[in-house]
């Protein structure tokens, strides 16, 4: 009797251990940013709806805010991972690819994009594959493209960044890996510093740096605008991210598990433009009525005179990237 009350107490715990060690596959999802935005949402919804579709054979683990890799970290310990049953995905940002594709640059290039629909355009046409073509040589596979949404300039001083160069002169900004955004501010006569996205509330709070670019999201979630003043809507750029895994576990995964996955992502990344969008007047608006930062929004002679300015940076990045892809962008564009 003893005995079996004894087996009897343990078996829920056995039904539990089985059930953890039931899944076949294991993916971290590894990200900088928080939960609660675009990419952070999108990431639980895709780990929710792939242990639905696979009965659990894949559990998706995701992990926010750099817990588990910092920045571009993360492509460096996918490349090298090898485990056939575990792996790593992650979302960094386009810029973040600098060392593994010159022609992902492209999404750098200032004033590519008027908006958000334009992106939609390029990342959804068959120019895509061209933009990705580089990374499986890298060992990277790029499943899809989510979005964060267009960049602003924070800046702390005694006035907002409005005309140029004038405003960016003597001012320092964090910046991503990215060799396009460097050479940007340069143009509009600040100084860039590239810091991983960990880092930026510090320096700006410390002042190390005096602004920096991204997106409404990652100004509110991160605290930034509440060591910053003036905040302009720039939209100068879009920050989106590459859903990638190496080339290695993705190849090994059993066909039914890759289109299991697939479709998943394909559902998240409808959800992410939505989360988006959302946050794009959301976060803005939390921030507007907020204590800290002050929104300035830019005239349309204001947004001629930085396009002006950051238009070399289009030459000097042009063979790097290549010539025939940003043409044909330009013109699936409408430029
Ligand atoms: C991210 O949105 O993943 C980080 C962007 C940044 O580094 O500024």
């Amino acid at each position: 009797m003893k005995l079996l009350l004894g087996t009897l107490f343990l078996l829920p715990l056995a039904f539990g251990s089985m059930q953890a060690i039931a899944s076949d596959y294991t993916i971290k999802f590894s990200h900088v940013v928080a939960s609660n935005t675009p990419k952070g949402k999108a990431a639980e919804l895709f780990a929710r709806l792939v242990d639905e579709r696979t009965k659990g054979r894949v559990k998706i683990e995701v992990f926010p805010n750099s817990q588990l890799y910092n920045d571009n970290k993360v492509l460096e310990a996918m490349r090298l991972s090898s485990s056939k049953t575990t792996g790593i995905m992650a979302a960094p940002s386009l810029s973040k690819f600098v060392k593994f594709s010159n022609t992902l640059q492209a999404f750098d290039l200032p004033y590519l994009f008027n908006d958000i629909s334009d992106v939609h355009k390029l990342v959804d046409s068959s120019l895509m594959p061209r933009l990705t073509s580089g990374l499986n040589k890298k060992g990277l596979h790029a499943l899809t493209v989510w979005d964060n949404g267009m960049k602003v300039f924070s800046i702390k001083g005694e006035k907002p960044l409005k005309n140029t160069p004038a405003d960016f002169n003597g001012m320092k900004f964090r910046i991503q890996s990215s060799n396009i955004a460097a050479s940007m501010i340069e143009k509009l006569g600040g100084t860039p510093q590239k810091l991983p996205f960990k880092e930026v509330y510090t320096a700006l709070g410390q002042g190390v740096v005096d602004g920096q670019e991204n997106a409404w999201s990652n100004v509110y979630t991160k605290k930034f605008y509440e060591v910053q003043d003036y905040i302009s809507v720039s939209n100068h750029s879009y920050l989106g991210y590459l859903v990638v895994v190496s080339n290695e576990f993705w190849n090994n995964l059993p066909a039914d598990i890759r289109d299991a996955v697939s479709i998943s992502l394909k559902e998240a990344t409808k959800a992410n433009r939505e989360y988006a969008a959302q946050a794009d007047t959301d976060d803005r608006k939390k921030i507007e009525n907020g204590k800290y930062a002050k929104v300035v929004d830019m005239s349309t002679a204001e947004r001629a005179a930085w396009r002006k300015a950051t238009a070399p940076v289009w030459a000097e990045f042009r063979d790097e990237i290549g010539g025939e892809l940003i043409d044909d962008v330009n013109k699936l564009l409408g430029r």
